[in-house]
């Protein structure tokens, strides 16, 4: 592998370690099993959690606390969150709303995503309140975990398009985003909930977000629908973020986003990152791994855009 860049080093427990130099959070547990056909017993979504967390990935979504009506492939996460793996990862789950907070968090889960839509039809369609709702929700959330001390990463979904609505100004984003900043969340995610986004756009978006609030609280994440998910990543990054959701396989969709496909896949996002030197935590054969399993417990072939390469040679990272 060519090193672009020097390798960080840093001690956790007295053990010299390669630092991480970019950040992953797996969805595949929420993300990526929330829209299939295929509905997951407790069984297998505990399992799955146990594998995605023994690949060394730093964070890890387990699932959401929405209406078992709604998302029924959901229901059930605060049985996952009572008996989840004892690893140092910073496991987190969705909520759409405050039941789903308190919920979330008498389930013991210390870092909350909250889903808060640039646009009006979208907040209506996903979570069944405006705008201004969600947005007075958010604020809502937020001053309450500052109390309850919990982390609360807000995503601004449909950030560059719009199932309903179409494409997202730039302008409007920048100042949803910077009013979301005021309320102080731990992060703030940047979303291509339909995967409509290409690199142009989004290294412009980010670049100029990264200007005003620095690279320490901001992310992005990736849908693959028209095959620029991992062209996004690389815009991303040369703006400056450290910080990706991805799901292992690119399992993934949202229900109430007509077309949204899978998530850009975490095998290839660590695959880019390690090609150019920066370090990810994951160990690709457990990755793979984990893979093999989510296509055995959904049924189809499952994988990522370098899996096949990556499976011939898993030896070269472990
Ligand atoms: N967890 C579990 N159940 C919940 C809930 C939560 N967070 N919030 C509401 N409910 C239940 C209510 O108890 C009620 O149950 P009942 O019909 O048995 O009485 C039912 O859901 C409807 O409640 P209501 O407050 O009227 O909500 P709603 O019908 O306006 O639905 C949401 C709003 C947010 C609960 C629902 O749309 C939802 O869960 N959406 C999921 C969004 C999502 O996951 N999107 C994908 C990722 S971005
Ligand atoms: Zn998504």
């Amino acid at each position: 592998m060519f090193l672009l860049q020097a390798v960080n080093y840093q001690a956790i427990n007295g053990v010299i370690m390669k630092a991480i130099d970019v950040v992953i959070k797996e969805v595949a547990a929420r993300d990526g099993l929330q829209a299939q056909p295929k509905h997951l017993t407790l069984a297998q979504r505990r399992e799955l959690i146990a594998q995605l967390a023994a690949t060394g990935v730093p964070e890890l979504e387990i699932g959401s606390f929405v209406s078992p009506k709604a998302v029924p492939q959901m229901a059930g996460t605060d049985q996952l969150a009572r008996d989840l793996p004892s690893r140092a990862i910073d496991y987190s789950a969705l909520v759409p709303n405050l039941r789903g907070y308190e919920l979330a968090i008498s389930a013991g889960i210390k870092t909350l995503a909250i889903a808060i839509a640039a646009t009006e039809q979208m907040n209506q369609n996903n979570i069944r309140m405006g705008l201004d709702q969600t947005f007075a929700m958010a604020e809502d959330m937020l001053s309450r975990a500052q109390t309850d001390g919990v982390a609360i990463h807000a995503y601004l979904a449909v950030a560059f398009e719009c199932p309903y609505e179409g494409k997202v100004k730039p302008d409007q984003v920048v100042s949803q985003v910077q009013q979301l900043m005021g309320f102080e969340p731990a992060r703030l995610v940047i979303a291509d909930t339909i995967g409509a986004a290409n690199p142009s756009e989004v290294e412009a978006l980010m670049t100029r977000l990264v200007s005003e609030f620095g690279t320490e609280r901001l992310g992005c994440h990736f849908h693959d629908t028209r095959a620029m998910a991992m062209a996004n990543v690389y815009a991303s990054l040369s703006a400056g973020i450290r910080q990706f959701d991805s799901s292992a396989g690119g399992l993934g969709g949202c229900p109430f986003a007509p077309g949204a496909k899978g998530n850009v896949a975490t095998e290839d996002v660590v695959l880019l990152c390690e090609s150019m030197g920066y370090h990810t935590g994951i160990d690709i054969p457990a990755l793979l791994g984990c893979v093999a399993t989510l296509s055995d417990m959904i049924g189809t072939p499952q994988g990522g855009r370098g899996h096949y390469w990556l499976a011939n040679n898993a030896e070269l990272f472990s």
